[in-house]
Parts: structure tokens; sequence; C-alpha cells
């Protein structure tokens, strides 16, 4: 071949290599850059001030907006006492868990005057998440919604709303919830229960001296709009509902689902539910309240207050003459009892992925390993020269597989990417209950839990089905179990001690939703499996935060592949100190 001939060749070669990059760069997405102040602010709430860390001085905390494919970076800067770590709760994190946020799990805090760049890109999500703190109960005041957009240019798979609103939960206490949540720790008695829930920050009209603290929403007749609903409160699980107006879910956890309609969406702690919301086609003459309160199955006090906002229509403008000020009546809607556990299994199950050509639900078919973890309550002895305030002076704890997980004080990745497990944590995480019993009968005599750091570890893709069961010690409950770093199937629930032999054959490999959170029914099972394709280490764990508290976590290592883009690059060099 002559050189001129050859360089034509390169010339068209590196043509076409220039033209790639460009399509690539389409859809590679943007980079987006957040500043993120910690700081302290006086807050207002239930005619009580106090001290509260914020973000950048606001609660609820910003919002953060990107699209799918994009990248984010979230500059912290701590300039509190505390130690804090942020978590963008949700967010796959796909080779990039130094910034997944759990602290001593995969950082170490960042410190007073210290600053910490989060940096991850979206990928294959689009819909709500959120972030929070994640150490100690910082996320009471320290969390804010992420809104993922789809790329630009594609539809939503339902009718394209009028206007997006984020409908934030939360947990309030008058006192400061880090002396709380120590104390209760020290002592291990339970802590004590919240004064308020609040929807974007706000307690609303069913509390003293909260009137002014209302969130409103003000719609158009006719008019479709999307709320974004987050459950970001401490402690418990939520029902939702709007007087006289049905809603529509499309989504949960940044995955949409097949749309069904509802008069009441239950929402646990650490899940996100889109629904739409269509408003009126004539002015109602009437406003309507937008009210949440707890559905709480445990043996412990619940605060069963209720939260509400206001939904109210902008008036025609051939009606508003000032002669027509009389006041409007106000609907309340009505929610399910707080212990309503069969609503709770029917909502569970009509949700479900929409599992067509542009969204399939990609359920693992074979699975490598088969996992069965008890999740629930128990207790420790109380130290000697010491008295306790858990039953019968213990103190309480929670456990799953009877392991209660001990925080070690450096980072578990961290140990695991230098290979320095030794003396940080041991591989041991029992498959199965060590000891068998009935798990939602008469418990057995002997519930103090065993302590420690362990993790399961799970080569490079191997596909996990995990059965997770309630124990009935100290009292059934529902558990919102949180997986970092993935997605999960659920693909089948029920009450009573899973039955390996009769309940598989029930499960729903078809159309099963695709998630991060899912409520461990009361007294039940639930059956998830997941594909372990993203290398690191992910936290597992119960969005109860008192029964994170209480050691209700454990973590997963997900070892590299073979494969470039299989492997777990080298740390930021800005990645906090312990
Ligand atoms: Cu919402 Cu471990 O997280
Ligand atoms: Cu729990």
């Amino acid at each position: 071949m002559g050189s001129c001939a050859l360089k034509a060749l390169f010339f068209l070669a590196s043509a076409f290599l220039v033209l790639t990059e460009v399509a690539l760069a389409k859809h590679a997405g943007i980079t987006r850059h957040y500043t993120f102040d910690i700081k302290l602010k006086n807050v207002t709430r239930l005619c009580q001030t106090k001290s509260i860390l914020t973000v950048n001085g606001k609660f609820p905390g910003p919002r953060i907006v990107a699209r799918e494919g994009d990248t984010v970076l979230v500059k912290v800067a701590n300039h509190v006492k505390n130690n804090v770590t942020l978590h963008w709760h949700g967010v796959r994190q796909l080779r990039s868990g130094w910034a997944d946020g759990p602290a001593y799990i995969t950082q170490c805090p960042i410190q007073t005057g210290q600053t910490y760049v989060y940096n991850f890109t979206i990928t294959g999500q689009r819909g709500t998440l959120f972030w929070h703190a994640h150490i100690s109960w910082l996320r009471a005041t320290l969390y804010g919604p992420i809104v993922i957009l789809p790329k630009r240019g594609v539809p939503y798979p339902f009718p394209s709303p009028n206007e997006e609103v984020p409908i934030i939960f939360g947990e309030w206490w008058k006192a400061d919830t880090e002396t709380i949540i120590n104390q209760a720790l020290q002592n291990g008695g339970a802590p004590n229960i919240s004064d308020a829930f609040t929807i974007n920050g706000l307690p609303g009209p069913l509390y003293n001296c909260s009137a002014k603290d209302t969130f409103k929403l003000k719609v158009k007749p006719g008019k479709t709009y999307l709320l974004r609903l987050i459950n970001a409160a401490l402690n418990d699980e939520l029902f939702f509902s709007i007087a006289n107006h049905t809603l529509t879910v499309v989504s949960a956890d940044a995955v949409y689902v097949k749309p069904f309609k509802t008069d009441t969406v239950l929402i646990t702690p650490g899940q996100t539910t889109s629904v739409l919301l269509k408003a009126k086609p004539h002015f109602p003459n009437a406003t309507f309240l937008m009210s949440a309160r707890p559905y709480a199955t445990g043996p412990g006090a619940v605060d069963n207050s209720t939260t509400a906002a206001i939904l109210e229509y902008h008036q025609p403008s051939s009606i508003s003459n000032p002669k027509r000020n009389i006041k409007l009546a106000l609907l309340k809607p009505t929610l399910p009892k707080l212990n309503d556990t069969s609503f709770a299994a029917s909502f569970s199950k009509k949700l479900r992925s929409l599992a067509n050509a542009k969204f399939p639900a990609n359920v693992p078919k074979k699975v490598d390993r088969r996992l069965f973890f008890t999740v629930g309550l128990g207790l420790n002895p109380c130290p000697q020269n010491q008295t306790c305030q858990g039953p019968n002076n213990t103190k309480r704890a929670a456990s799953i597989n009877n392991v209660s997980f001990v925080q070690p004080n450096t980072a578990l990745l961290q140990a695991h990417f230098s290979g320095q497990s030794k003396g940080v944590y041991t591989t041991d995480f029992p498959a199965n209950p060590l000891v068998k019993f009935n798990y939602t009968g008469t418990p057995p005599s002997d519930i103090f839990v065993n302590s420690g750091t362990k993790v399961v570890v799970l080569p490079f893709n191997t596909s996990v089905e995990l059965v997770m069961q309630d124990t009935s010690i100290i009292g059934a409950e529902s558990h919102p179990l949180h997986l970092h770093g993935f997605n999960f199937f659920v693909l089948g629930q029920g009450f009573g001690n899973y039955n390996s032999s009769t309940d598989p054959s029930k499960f729903n490999l078809v159309d099963p939703v695709e998630r991060n959170t899912v409520g461990v029914p009361s007294g039940g099972w639930v059956a998830i499996r997941f594909l372990a394709d993203n290398p690191g280490v992910w936290f597992m764990h119960c969005h109860l935060e008192v029964h994170t508290s209480w050691g209700l976590k454990m973590a997963w290592i997900v070892m590299d592949g073979k494969g470039r883009r299989q492997k777990l690059p080298p740390p930021p060099s800005d990645l906090p100190k312990c």
C-alpha cells in the first residue's frame, strides 16, 4: 500500500473515531456540580426552637436534579462539630463505592473543617431517590430529594405531568436527636418517640401551633401533577392519602412500575414512590388534606400523630370577586388503621415491574447462592455495675441471623481494598440461622444476640437469592430492609415461616418489582434476588434507624471481576481518614 493510501486510511479511521466519540458524548450526559456546606441553623417547629444540622442552611436540604447518564459531583464541607457523611440513597454507584457514604462502611466520616467530594454517575435509573446523612441519627434533619429525569428527549412511560412536586416526609423531635439515641444506647432502653411527622419539613395544621407551618400545593383544575413521595422519616413507615383524590402509582425507588390506582400509598423509610395526581376537572369548592401517619406493627411505643399538607385549587377568575370570601370546606382523608398489615400486604403485591422491551425486568434466572436471614429484635446482657432499661435489666438489640453488627472504627471498604481486613472484619457471616426455631412462633428462651463485624463475600457476578424472615422475638414487626449498591427483585412474600419446598413455586419471575428497600412483612418473609455485578462493600440494614442503631445491619463484599470495567478503582485522594 502506498503512503498516500495509508494516510487516507488513517484519516478515515480517525474521522470515524471522532464521530463515535461525539455520538458517545451525546449519550454520556453532563457533569453537575453541587456545594453542600454542613452548618447549624435555628429552626422552630411545634413552638420550640432548636439548632439543627442542615445543608446550606436549608431544611429540608437542597434538591439534586440530574438526568440519567449524568455525573454528579457534590463537594461536602463540614462546618459543624459532628462527624458527617452523606449517602445517595438508591444510587447504584457502579464502580464508585467510595462515594456511597455509610460511615465506617465505605468511608471514614468527614471531620470538622474537612471536605470530601462525592463523585458518581447515574446509570440506568430514572425517577425519585433521596440523599441523607449516614452516621448516627444525623439524617433526622440532613436529607433532601434526588430527582433523576430521563435522558433529554426521552418521554416518561406515562402521561406527561404539568408539574412535578417532591413530597418528602420527615420525623421531628423537639429534643436533640443525638442526645436521644446516645442515651438510649447507653442505658439499653428504647429511644424517645418523635413529636411530629413533617411534609417538606412542615408538621401541618393538626399539630399545636403549626397551622402556619403547613405545606400547600396549589393546583389548577384538569392538570396532572407528579408527586415524588419520599419517606425520609427515621423510624416509621407511613400511609399517605389525599382526601377525595385517587393516585396513580407509576414508579418506585427510581424504577418505573405498571401504573395502578390507589387511594392510599404505603411507604417505608428508604422508599420513594412517584404518583400521578389528576386534579378535578372543575373548581371543587373545597380544599383537601394530604395526610400521612404511621403503619406500625412492633412492640414499642409509636408516635401515632398525623402530618398534613393542604391541596388547594386555583379559583377560576369568574368567581374570584370579593363577595365570595366564604370559607371552603376542608376535607380529610381516611387512612388505614395503625397496624393494618393486610393493607400492607395487598399494597405491596400491586407493585410490578413494567417488564417490557424498553424497560425489561432482568430477573436472575439461575441462582448461584441462596441465603436465609432472620431479621428481628433481641437483647444484650447489661454490663456489670450498670442498670439497664431494656426488659428485665437488659439492653435492647437487633440482629440478622442473630448477629448484631458492631460498627468498626475504620471503613470496611478501605480495609478490603488495601487487603488489611485483619482485626476489622471477618468473612463468616452465617448464610443461614445457626440455631433454627419457630421464627414466628413462641420465641426461644435465650434471646441474647451475638455480636461481630461479619460480612458475606461474593465473587463478581454471583446471582443471589435471599429470603428475609421476620422473627417474633420480643415482637413481630415489619422491617424495611435496604440494600446499598444494587436494586433487587421482590419475588414473593408471605406470612409465617418461609417454606423452602412450597413457597418458591409461587415466586414471580416475570414482572417482580425492582427496588432498593423492601418491607419484610410483620411475622412473615420476603424473597429477593439480585446480581452482584458491582464490586465493593455494600451495607444492608433495616431503614428504621433505631433498629440499625441496635445492630440490624450487615455488609456484603463483592469481589472484583476479571474485566477492566469490573474492578473497583482506587479511592479518591480526598477520601477522609479515620
Ligand atoms: Cu438510606 Cu444505608 O441508607
Ligand atoms: Cu427493623
